[in-house]
């Protein structure tokens, strides 16, 4: 009997996501997932799409997003996701996730304010907010990690410029083990952050044994990624040692003119423990940088543009210096006044951002961040940018190694069942894109714009985008790791 498929489609140049050698051939679909890989000429479907000189991938996976509320917000806040080709997004990075905390009195401290003011705090579990994401829909598939910082303001009730007792510990290894329970696939922490920098390794330890009983990751905004990088490496190396869970290192990065150059010591470092331990990284392709504003950090040799501001809106996409300059003051005292806010900080070294992409233990995640006015321009160019600009352009790797950064690699790090591959059985989650055309367009002065060449995409057998335009359906799911 003659293969029937929902979808078909046909002589596509397959890049199938594990790093194998491209393949001309048909997918086709039936309902989730892919039924058949290869030379479907005796089958038939509803649909068909000709792929001729195209490449056909698994989508896209974004390894490090602040999505949580972007998710929940229907394509106004997913366009730039699918748009690029990604289906799945991992959130609740850098220690900020959008549950298990309900916070109604006032603005978190930052940076967990990236994700919202006060008004956007509502999950008091990860089930509800599991349960949102299941009502409300959405045209990504979410993958979801809980923030210590997330952990810490709730358990330590808002005063979080300190370590943590003993009982506020126990509170948020509870928390965490819950929130594993209802689906949420590891913890992240912020260390970076002046809050969370209180807490000692061994907190960080206490709270992350809750990952112990679910073979959940342990992921890091490390606590340095300047002077004290490899020190910091040495940190997150030894937690999760001692917890016994996969490490990941969010956003990899030598950080301040300084430390430029140094990835070559730092990949040596990851590499040589990759021989006895799980560890991994996420890396964005720009020599620039984006979180909130820290006035205590912002120096004059690195160059800062305001992304957002409450009490100075209107500075958002303007340099720092300039804004100094204007009010007649320094870059710090500047800083102070337009707190809350967001920058862009040019912080690395572009040769330092090629080598990290360059090394087999990276993935590809954008850091973008959905809600900033003048958001850093990795929110809409991300993927798009490491196919045109560094696989096409410069060469840094052939196509298959990119995209295999960007689906098998990450899938297969996370724990994401039958996703990231092109393969029988596995979820139809699928980019169809021009490889001799596309880029991204997204920049530091104009940065939400769309990028070309990705033609259409599907999440779980349904296409999201096509056209330059979002379809309107909301095919995403939660993922859990390992299942
Ligand atoms: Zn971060
Ligand atoms: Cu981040």
């Amino acid at each position: 009997m003659a293969l029937r498929c929902d979808l078909i489609i046909r002589d596509a140049t397959i890049f199938d996501g594990t790093g194998a050698p491209r393949q001309v051939g048909d997918v086709g679909v039936s309902g989730d997932r892919i039924l058949g890989v290869g030379d479907l000429g005796g089958a038939s479907a509803d649909r068909e799409v000709i792929g001729t000189g195209k490449a056909l991938a698994p989508g896209f996976i974004d390894a490090h997003t602040h999505d949580d509320r972007a998710v929940l917000c229907g394509p106004q806040c997913t366009l730039c996701k699918i748009s690029q080709g990604v289906t799945t997004v991992v959130v609740g990075n850098c220690g900020i996730s959008l549950s298990p905390m309900r916070h109604t009195a006032k603005r978190p401290p930052a940076p967990l304010d990236l994700l919202g003011d006060e008004a956007w705090w509502t999950y008091d579990s990860f089930g509800d907010y599991a349960h949102a994401l299941k009502t409300k829909g959405s045209e990504v598939n979410t993958y979801a990690l809980i923030g210590h910082q997330t952990l810490r303001v709730e358990a330590m009730q808002g005063d979080v410029y300190r370590p943590a007792k003993d009982v506020e510990i126990a509170r948020m290894q509870a928390r965490l083990k819950q929130a594993l329970a209802e689906g949420g696939s590891g913890f992240s922490t912020g260390l970076y952050y002046p809050p969370n920098a209180q807490a000692p390794t061994e907190e960080v330890i206490a709270v992350g044994e809750a990952l112990r009983g679910s073979a959940g990751i342990y992921v890091t905004h490390m606590r340095d990624e300047a002077d004290k990088v490899c020190a910091s490496i040495e940190e997150t190396l030894k937690i999760g040692r001692r917890i016994g869970v996969p490490v990941h290192i969010s956003h990899h990065k030598c950080s301040m003119p300084e430390n430029y150059g140094r990835s070559v010591q730092t990949l040596a470092l990851i590499q040589a423990a990759a021989s006895m331990q799980e560890v991994a990284f996420d890396v964005y392709p720009y020599p620039a940088g984006s979180t909130v504003l820290m006035p205590e950090k912002v120096r004059d040799d690195s160059r800062v543009i305001i992304t957002w501001s409450v009490p100075y809106p209107e500075m958002a996409g303007k340099d720092l210096s300039e804004i100094a300059r204007g009010w007649n003051t320094d870059l710090r005292a500047a800083a102070e006044r337009l707190t809350p806010a967001g920058a862009v900080t040019f912080q690395m070294d572009e040769e330092d951002v090629r080598r990290i992409m360059r090394h087999p233990l990276s993935m590809i995640g954008s850091d973008g961040l959905p809600h900033d006015e003048k958001p850093h321009p990795r929110l809409w160019g991300t993927f798009p940018r490491v196919l045109g600009l560094y696989t096409r352009q410069l060469g840094l790797f052939d196509m298959e190694t990119a995209i295999h950064k960007m689906t098998g690699r990450a899938a297969g790090v996370f724990g994401m069942v039958d996703r990231g591959v092109i393969r029988e059985g596995a979820y139809a989650d699928l980019v169809l894109f021009d490889p001799n055309t596309v880029m991204d367009n997204a920049t530091f002065e104009d940065p939400i714009q769309m990028s070309v060449g990705i033609e259409q995409v599907w999440a779980n057998g349904v296409l999201t985008f096509a056209g330059g335009k979002e379809t309107g359906e909301k095919p995403g799911r939660l993922v859990t790791r390992g299942r």
